[in-house]
């Protein structure tokens, strides 16, 4: 089946115009996702130890799929200059940064502790529910490879054991 470019743009508009009408995080509060306070047994060692792994394995999978959204990625992919889109998309980018900015590596900034943000990882790899399908859509090769979930959640398993290795439950 051939679809058309311009049946393309009318479902991304569309998809857009719902997606700016239904709150993205389905109603979430984003005040009740107050930031925890990070246990103090959590090392700062430990924390760069996991960031040292993320930038070497995990950052260069993030940086074509996700940053564009969850960073400070300046590269737009060519739809974004579409009507519409572009204002999608911001509104997306922002409601992403505020809840995971991985801008800066890990830990990633937002309202989540390191632990809430890896387990959050590893059900959006589980569910491939990112990026959003909005995107997958205009992006076809936008989700992640089933190897770069293999080590995707090799990374948070092991960062995760290591947190909890750390006395940071
Ligand atoms: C087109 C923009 C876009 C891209 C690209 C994108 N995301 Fe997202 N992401 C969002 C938005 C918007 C939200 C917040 C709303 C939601 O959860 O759907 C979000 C939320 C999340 C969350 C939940 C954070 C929390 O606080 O629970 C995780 C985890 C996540 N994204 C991971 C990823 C990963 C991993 C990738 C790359 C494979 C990715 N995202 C690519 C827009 C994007």
């Amino acid at each position: 089946m051939i679809i058309s470019k311009q049946t393309l743009y009318m479902a991304f508009a569309m998809s857009c115009f719902i997606n700016l009408n239904a709150s993205a995080h389905k109603g979430e509060d984003h005040s009740k996702l107050k930031k925890a306070p990070d246990s103090s047994v959590t090392s700062e060692k430990l924390l760069e130890e996991i960031n040292e792994s993320y930038t070497s394995k995990i950052k260069p999978i993030f940086k074509s799929k996700c940053l564009d959204c969850h960073g400070s990625n300046n590269h737009m992919p060519w739809y974004h200059s579409l009507p519409g889109v572009k204002q999608m998309m911001n509104h997306d980018i922002e409601e992403a940064k505020e809840h995971m900015d991985m801008t800066k590596g890990f830990p990633f900034a937002g309202h989540g502790t390191p632990k809430e943000d890896l387990e959050a990882l590893k059900e959006t790899v589980k569910l491939s529910s990112m990026p959003p399908w909005q995107y997958k859509l205009m992006h076809w090769d936008s989700g992640l490879t089933s190897e770069e979930k293999k080590i995707v959640n090799q990374w948070i398993n092991e960062s995760l054991n290591k947190l909890s290795n750390g006395g940071n439950k």
